[in-house]
């Protein structure tokens, strides 16, 4: 007896759980999509002035040359810093997670050594190698600016108007 009610308890229990599951995924269908992060720039939006990047690649040859490599291209002691398949790595996500990883983890045989100003010069050369354009934009080492910013690895269509 005591089976039979566990039985139907069971069963119960189950139907419940299926219409429920039933009745979310309906709402999941009603409820509209989440908008995926904002970002109000991309790399393509020269984010970055010339003076900057040729600051980064003096301050790139004293610190990061001897692990990633004259081209960025990296090697036995380090990762490329440049290329497609850099790109691939960090496409779609905004640039402070660039920055955040030299910031907290480069040069990865002393953490931390460089001051922000200058790694954040040498993330402006790292955009640079990538063929992102230069402009008149200082980039900053300001989170939110950053956070705005995102790395795209394809040249957005610019053969579209604006409007
Ligand atoms: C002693 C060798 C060494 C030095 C010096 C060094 N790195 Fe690295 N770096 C590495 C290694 C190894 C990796 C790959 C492992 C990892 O991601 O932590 C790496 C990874 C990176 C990455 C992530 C690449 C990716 O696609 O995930 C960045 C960005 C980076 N380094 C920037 C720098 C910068 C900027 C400097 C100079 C301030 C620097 N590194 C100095 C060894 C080094």
């Amino acid at each position: 007896m005591t089976n039979r009610i566990a039985v139907v308890a069971g069963v119960a229990a189950v139907l419940l759980l299926v219409r429920l599951d039933a009745q979310s995924t309906h709402l999941g269908a009603l409820r509209p999509p989440q908008p995926p992060p904002h970002f109000s720039q991309t790399t393509w939006d020269s984010v970055y002035t010339t003076t900057q990047a040729t600051r980064g690649e003096s301050l790139y040859k004293v610190t990061c040359i001897k692990c990633h490599g004259p081209d960025l291209a990296g090697g036995d002691d380090g990762a490329p810093l440049a290329g497609t398949l850099f790109l691939g790595n960090w496409t779609g996500l905004p640039l402070n997670d660039l920055y955040e990883k030299m910031r907290t983890t480069m040069p990865s045989d002393s953490p931390k050594s460089v001051p922000p100003e200058q790694l954040i010069d040498i993330l402006a050369h790292i955009l640079a190698k990538n063929q992102f354009p230069a402009g008149v934009k200082l980039l900053t080492t300001d989170s939110m600016l950053l956070k705005d910013i995102k790395i795209q690895q394809n040249k957005p269509d610019t053969t579209r108007p604006p409007f």
